[in-house]
Order: C-alpha cells, then sequence, then structure tokens
C-alpha cells in the first residue's frame, strides 16, 4: 500500500543532472503531508522493538526522514554531513565515487561509543554513501543497528553492498 503511494509520488527526471541518468524526484512525496505521515509510521511500525539509541541521517534528503524518524523514537538525529559544513570538532570518511572521491563528517561528540545507530537516507543507490557511513560510525565506536530507506533502486545492488554489514534493511519501496 504505502509502497504503492511512494511509486506514484516518485517523479522520474531524465538526464538530471547529467545525460543518461534518470533521476528520482521526491519533492511531490514531500507536498503530500499524509503520505510523509504514512512513511514515517512504516517506519516505525518496521522498527518496533528494535533497539536503537540514534539516527544518522545522510545529508541532505537524509535529513528529511531522518529527523522525523529520530523525534518519533525519541533518540539523537546524528547529521551525517558533506565535508566542511560541520562547525564543530568531527571525525571524516573519504570514499570512492565512479569519477573522483567525496568526504563525509559527523561531529566527534555526535553519539556515545557503543551506541547502536541506525543509518537512514531518502534512497538507496550503488550503496556508497552509506557503506562509507557505516565505516564512519564503526570508526567511531558505534554499531550499525539497521538501515532504512524511502526507495532502493534494486537493479543497481546496493542491498549486496550493505546486507554483510547490517541485515537488518528496511526499504520501503523498490
Ligand atoms: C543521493 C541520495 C543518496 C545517495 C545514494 O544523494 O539522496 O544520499 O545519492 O547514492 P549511492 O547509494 O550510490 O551512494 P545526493 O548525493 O544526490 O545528494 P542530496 O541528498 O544532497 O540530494
Ligand atoms: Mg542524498
Amino acid at each position: 500500500m504505502i509502497q504503492q503511494q511512494i511509486k506514484a509520488a516518485i517523479r522520474d527526471i531524465h538526464d538530471f543532472p547529467k545525460p543518461g541518468i534518470i533521476f528520482k524526484d521526491i519533492t511531490p512525496i514531500l507536498k503530500d503531508p499524509v503520505l510523509c505521515e504514512g512513511i514515517s509510521d512504516a517506519f516505525l511500525e518496521k522498527l518496533k522493538g528494535a533497539q536503537i539509541d540514534g539516527i544518522a541521517g545522510i545529508e541532505s534528503r537524509g535529513f528529511l526522514f531522518g529527523l522525523t524518524l529520530a523525534t518519533q523514537l525519541g533518540v539523537p538525529f546524528i547529521p551525517v554531513r558533506k565535508a566542511g559544513k560541520l562547525p564543530f570538532k568531527v571525525n571524516q570518511k573519504v570514499y570512492e565515487l565512479e569519477y573522483g572521491t567525496a568526504t563525509i563528517e559527523i561531529h566527534t561528540d555526535a553519539f556515545t561509543p557503543g551506541d547502536r545507530i541506525l543509518i537512514h537516507d531518502d534512497l538507496l543507490a550503488t550503496g556508497g554513501t552509506v557503506t562509507a557511513t557505516s565505516q564512519l560510525i564503526q570508526e567511531m565506536g558505534g554499531t550499525v543497528a539497521g538501515f532504512s530507506f524511502v526507495v532502493g533502486l534494486s537493479f543497481l545492488n546496493g542491498i549486496e553492498k550493505i546486507t554483510p554489514i547490517s541485515d537488518n534493511i528496511i526499504i520501503l519501496a523498490d
């Protein structure tokens, strides 16, 4: 049900940001508060009973439902940001992209070692971003308690990359 609603709302934009790429535009979801509430409820239902001490949301679209989820679960939200955006002391991770590298950062005091962290993003594509996030969280002493995504692009096999990290993977629509 929620899967169909998400799929119907997502808008495919051809050749954005580069020729040959079909961009999954989630902004129509954000225009629909009933659907947004349904998405939050679906995550909460699937997370029932899970022991989670914090939600790490990945800039920028992972902030949208990530903070809502953290607030509803009553746990801290941990912003995972692109390099140079967080003002306090950070730990960082450099990871490979198709062309070049990218860097993500987390504040050194964002969580306590031993915490069980759920990593949230809007979309799972190759899995590169969440894999780097998992490594950074683990290097900081956290445990990856699982992953949650609104959408997964199954043809890119990101799920195979992240299953060895945690098989607690929530994907509402694929
Ligand atoms: C998109 C998407 C995920 C990531 C998925 O973010 O929101 O964060 O790519 O790709 P991957 O699984 O191949 O790593 P993008 O970099 O476009 O930035 P944005 O969220 O700030 O729009
Ligand atoms: Mg993103």
